[in-house]
């Protein structure tokens, strides 16, 4: 078999295994295996591609390769081992922020190697070479777009940049003008290549992932991190046409798919357009509750709450962001097993959006241990709530507000909630009575069945482990 047969079938067999990492990526109970299979498919790409190139490097480039492969791994080791859940989104912006810049690169060394060399011999000429140039100038873009989107989704997420939005005056017409212009520059590109329009694209595209990012408010980062996550896949194929890999056209293809659809399912489970995440919305309006009267709030002591708890046959918990900044996960999974071994029902309700990354619930829970099997969706137990005779809602705001349902001027109005409300009791675990993230005020904390559990979810949770 001919070296290039081999790095194709070695393709074939990668691009088999990211597919089945992507299906088991999509269940917790398969989540593992999924990221075998895309370690998998890692390895065997980079080891078809290394030695692809083995053929034509000398043995420095193949020590260069080999010790940039050591600093990356152990970098992302190294950070990897350190992330904390809340602290993924960033991290993953930060990833995508690479993928842009490699696109842009593989885009510029595209051009000097073919489009600068015009009248030497190159392996792209006649007509290819228009697409080849067409090829160049859309990666450089949708790489350059990733790569300052990315910069500034990772500062507003880290505190670095202020995540209140950019308002410049005419800001959409900014971004379309950014898109003609781009439009312009590919075809006086593709008919006439030469160095000053490339680095005329790539500013403009710097620019315009910098401004598309910097005016969206930092609570909507995570559907842009997961828009920019569709957008470096695209990327990655743009650069796969270049430099003539299947494989990562194929791959490219694949996460430029899963990204615009996780973008579409987070959306949808907000209630939201796609485009008014975009064009901004709530997020922006600084977290400020309107000024309702919804009467008064109960408080319950962790005592009490533990006396409920005892008296119960049935119990669902719906944990939110709360839960994860507290890092109650764990007296949460040991208040679980201590319920269920008095005989009582626990499980637990997830709102597809609950806490700030799709899966943040379900992570966090199985990191405790907790059995997936009394981990359900909203659709699973939202009809079980009326026969449940105490919910505990840890950290959680948006996710259980009936302003949702019943009041239709909410910002909220529509969004698909858990209907905790029509339990026998509700607990609720927060600091305050200040907002959740879409910074709504929630009726749920002032019905006569809700008594509030004010503190720390941890440190409340542990209050009543004792109590029991
Ligand atoms: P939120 O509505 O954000 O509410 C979280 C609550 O947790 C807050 O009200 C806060 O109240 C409380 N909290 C914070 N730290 C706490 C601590 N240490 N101990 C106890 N409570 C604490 O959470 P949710 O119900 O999970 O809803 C998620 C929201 O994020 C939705 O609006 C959703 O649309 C949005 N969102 C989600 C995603 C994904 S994919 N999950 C992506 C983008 C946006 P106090 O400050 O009073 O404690």
């Amino acid at each position: 078999m001919s070296a290039e047969s081999a790095v194709r079938a070695a393709s074939i067999v990668a691009a088999l295994l990211f597919i089945l990492s992507l299906a088991g990526l999509s269940r917790h109970e398969t989540a593992k295996a999924g990221n075998v299979f895309g370690m998998a498919g890692m390895a065997i790409a980079l080891a078809a591609i290394i030695g692809l190139a083995s053929r034509s490097i000398d043995g420095t480039g193949l020590a260069l390769i080999a010790l940039a492969m050591v600093v990356g791994a152990a970098i992302g080791i190294w950070r990897a081992r350190r992330v904390e859940m809340t602290g993924m989104p960033e991290l993953i912006a930060v990833l995508h922020s690479f993928v842009g810049l490699a696109a842009v690169l593989v885009g510029w060394n595209g051009y000097l190697s073919v489009e600068a060399r015009a009248g030497e011999q190159t392996e792209v000429a006649g007509s290819l070479l228009g697409i080849h140039s067409a090829e160049v100038f859309i990666g450089v873009f949708i790489g350059a777009v990733t790569l300052t989107g990315s910069v500034v989704a990772f500062g507003k997420l880290s505190g670095r940049i202020r995540s209140n939005p950019l308002m410049l005056p005419g800001r959409t017409l900014l971004n379309i003008g950014a898109l003609v212009a781009f439009v312009v520059l590919t075809v006086l590109f593709v008919v006439g290549p030469n160095l000053g329009l490339l680095i005329a694209v790539t500013v403009l595209a710097l620019a315009l992932g910098w401004h598309l990012v910097a005016s969206i408010g930092g609570g909507d980062m995570p559907v842009v991190v997961s828009m920019l996550n569709s957008y470096s896949g695209w990327a990655a194929a743009a650069s796969g046409f270049l430099l003539d890999s299947d494989l990562l056209i194929v791959t490219g293809a694949l996460v430029g798919s899963s990204g615009a659809y996780l973008s579409y399912i987070m959306c949808r489970a907000m209630n939201r357009s796609f485009l008014s995440v975009i064009a901004g919305g709530f997020g922006n309006e600084g977290g400020t509750a309107p000024d309702r009267d919804y009467g008064d709030h109960r408080e319950i002591s962790p005592e009490d709450a533990a006396a409920l708890l005892l008296d119960a046959t049935s119990v669902v918990i719906t944990p939110g962001y709360g839960m994860a900044v507290a890092q109650a996960q764990y007296p949460v999974a040991e208040l679980t097993r201590k319920l269920r071994e008095r005989g009582v029902t626990v499980r637990f309700g997830i709102h597809p959006v609950a806490g700030r990354l799709p899966g943040h619930m379900n992570v966090l829970l199985a990191e405790a241990k907790v059995p997936y099997d009394v981990v359900l969706e909203m659709d699973e137990i939202n009809d079980d709530f009326p026969d449940t005779s105490v919910v505990l809602v840890i950290g959680a705001n948006d996710t259980v507000n009936p302003a949702a349902i019943d009041d239709s001027g909410s910002p909220i109005a529509g969004m698909p909630v858990l209907h905790v409300w029509e339990a026998e009791h509700v607990i609720v675990f927060k600091r305050s009575m200040s907002t959740g993230y879409a910074g709504v005020q929630n009726p749920l904390f002032f019905r006569d069945n809700s008594s509030m559990l004010f503190g720390d979810a941890k440190e409340r949770v542990e209050d009543i482990l004792r109590a029991l």
